[in-house]
């Protein structure tokens, strides 16, 4: 999820910054946009750590006419690419020229290009906020569906007592979300998710591994993680970042990832196998570079511990979900790999032209315990995600609800 979060000038701008830090703990991607007179109150740098992104400051883009067209037209691509527009603090400035369709600057611009939804949080001093005109310009977009996060009673900067504080980031949050309609189904959950490749070493600077990117187990963890659960992320090395909100333990080799899953297991409610775990691992790991001759050298392997084996046979009433990448035969392999390991379902991902592997997006079908089957068409892995939390849900109450 993408939200647009445009910062007035108003004391309250400082509150700003815990907004974006709650979404991002959400697993929501906050672009910020100051208006200039915010940046006479916060520094952009504040929210550019917070949020990892760059933080807009104004319309005409640094370099004028030599930029490039789509940073040029920044405002409708940021207007596009973003799922809601939230303004905290909403100055009277603001709502007044959002009422007229006023457009002279980022702020204001984006907000007449946003086809998406408007959440407002007005700030502001206790006549201001009562003034017919702010009233007037209030009720105007209220008319237009526009959500508005009402400001609480109470001290004010300038001294006076009454309406105008800006809402707590939590409601402010809440309105977000809401709006967004995230669902927030596994809430008092822990997500246990493996990610990634593992690294077997041949001699302290090789090792065997393959082309996980470990994409679809990160996606997880974020959708896991905006839906309320608890998330234990074991990921093989990856050049991601966690979500925020994740708990990461880093492991290198198959018998690591075998550990780091058993001591958190106990915690665990659902648990998801979604690491391309090596197969094989070398019997002799030599203790020094093998050097290079003319002549063959050959490995000897032994197979990696089985960790979806082991799980099936010690999961209790644990959901587990297993993967199954495979380059044909997917329905059979998949309903093959669920039968042997013990799963509840196994998610069986076609790997090559542009899905699976490296790849943004996934295609996938879900074999499940209870005998059905479900294709989820090519999506992002993000909706991917989202799309076996659905299912493991709806399998779980299958499976355990009688008993
Ligand atoms: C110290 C100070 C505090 C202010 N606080 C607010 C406020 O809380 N709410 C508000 O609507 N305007 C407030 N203003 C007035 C706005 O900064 C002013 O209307 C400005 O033009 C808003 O610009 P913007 O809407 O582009 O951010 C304040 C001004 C100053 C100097």
């Amino acid at each position: 999820m993408r939200v647009a979060l445009g910062v007035g000038g108003g004391i309250a701008a400082y509150k700003a910054a815990e907004v974006a830090r709650l979404l991002v703990q959400r697993g929501v991607q906050v672009r910020v946009i100051m208006t200039s007179s915010a940046q006479e109150f916060v520094r952009p740098l504040t929210f550019a750590a917070l949020t990892g992104q760059k933080v807009i400051t104004s319309l005409f883009p640094e370099g004028g006419a030599e930029g490039t067209l789509s940073s040029a037209v920044e405002h409708i691509g940021v207007a596009l690419e973003n799922d809601l527009l939230l303004v905290a603090p909403a100055t009277a400035d603001l709502m007044a020229k959002f009422a007229h369709g006023l457009a002279d600057d980022f702020l204001s611009t984006m907000y007449l290009a946003f086809p998406g939804p408007t959440v407002l949080a007005p700030a502001m001093n206790t006549g201001m906020w009562q003034h017919p005109a702010t009233q007037a310009n209030l009720a105007t977009l209220r008319g237009r569906g526009i959500t508005i996060v009402d400001p609480e009673s109470g001290f004010l900067a300038c001294g006076m007592v009454g309406p105008g504080r800006l809402a707590e980031p939590e409601s402010i949050v809440d309105a977000v979300l809401r709006k967004l309609s995230v669902r927030r189904d596994l809430e008092g959950e822990t997500v246990l998710i493996t990610a990634g490749p593992t690294q077997e070493p041949i001699d302290p600077v090789r090792y065997i591994s393959n082309r996980s990117s470990g994409k679809m187990g990160y996606a997880l963890a974020e959708a896991a993680v905006a839906r309320g659960a608890k998330v234990v992320l074991v990921s093989g090395p990856v050049s991601l970042n966690p979500p925020v909100g994740a708990l990461l333990v880093p492991v290198r080799t198959a018998a690591e990832m075998r550990d780091a899953v058993f001591q958190h297991l106990a915690e665990a409610t659902i648990i998801i196998k979604a690491a391309a775990v090596a197969d094989f691992q070398v019997v002799r790991v030599a203790e020094q570079k093998i050097k290079k001759t003319a002549a063959r050298v050959s490995l000897e392997l032994d197979p990696t511990p089985d960790i979806l084996l082991e799980l099936g046979r010690r999961k209790e009433d644990r959901l587990l979900i297993g993967f199954a990448a495979e380059t044909q035969n997917l329905k059979s392999e998949a309903r093959r790999k669920l039968e042997a390991k013990g799963a509840d379902m196994i998610v069986g991902n076609l790997v090559g032209e542009g899905a699976g592997f490296e790849a943004d997006e996934n295609e996938v079908v879900l074999v499940m315990r209870t005998g059905e089957v479900r294709e989820v068409p090519r999506a992002s892995k993000r909706k991917v995600a989202d799309a076996i939390f659905d299912e493991a849900l709806t399998l779980r109450l299958a499976l355990y609800a009688s008993g």
